[in-house]
């Protein structure tokens, strides 16, 4: 088991103190999957599941890595929700299977984000959408905030200093939308699709 699912299986119980932060940001990213047509989705990295009653428009498909965190998310979860312990480097799905896969603050925590992110691209179609709410170290004064976090941001097992080009995978899927969140736009939602 990685230090990272360790970490996680230990601190799933405060994970509802993150989620208070969370929410507002979480609610639009949410409402712009909504607006999609209806379509296969997967997400990876669920956590709680807190979110679920979020989704109002599509085929759920969750998983996640940690047995603590998923063993909350059954208990959020509706029937219609298939969840599975998995870990999304290495995905168990047939290719070309879904028409979006979200990643809400996944990327950043994953120990390996380039396996992650081919694996995204191998299960989605022809022309899905991969949808990502993350922080994203900005070109002003705030880079040098998330230089000094990022000192001590290990310890959360999370890289405060992120940067999503420095992932080659991304190069294979084409930015469509992006939303700055407010307050200072640390926080996007990112939309791209699988030529
Ligand atoms: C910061 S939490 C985000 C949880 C939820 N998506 C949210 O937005 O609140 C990151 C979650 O991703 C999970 N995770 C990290 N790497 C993973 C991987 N390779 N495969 C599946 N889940 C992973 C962690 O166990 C954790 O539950």
């Amino acid at each position: 088991m990685s230090a990272q699912t360790n970490f996680y299986n230990r601190f799933s119980f405060l994970y509802p103190l993150v989620d208070v932060f969370l929410k507002p940001q979480k609610e639009k990213f949410f409402n712009e999957i909504n607006q999609l047509p209806y379509g296969n989705l997967l997400e990876i990295g669920v956590g709680n599941g807190s979110h679920f009653p979020l989704y109002k428009n599509h085929k759920i498909t969750g998983i996640e890595i940690s047995s603590s965190m998923l063993n909350v998310a059954k208990k959020n979860a509706t029937n219609e929700i298939e969840l599975f312990q998995m870990n999304g480097e290495e995905l168990e799905f047939a290719e070309n299977s879904f028409n979006y896969v979200v990643l809400s603050h996944v990327i950043a925590v994953a120990d390996q984000p380039e396996k992650l992110l081919m694996q995204c691209h191998n299960v989605l179609k022809p022309g899905g959408k991969l949808l990502i709410l993350n922080h994203f170290t900005p070109n002003n004064w705030l880079k040098y905030l998330d230089r000094i976090f990022n000192l001590g941001s290990g310890l959360f097992h999370l890289k405060s200093l992120f940067y999503i080009e420095d992932i080659k995978a991304m190069e294979q899927f084409k930015l469509e939308k992006e939303i700055a969140l407010k307050p200072l736009s640390y926080f996007k939602i990112l939309t791209f699709s699988k030529p």
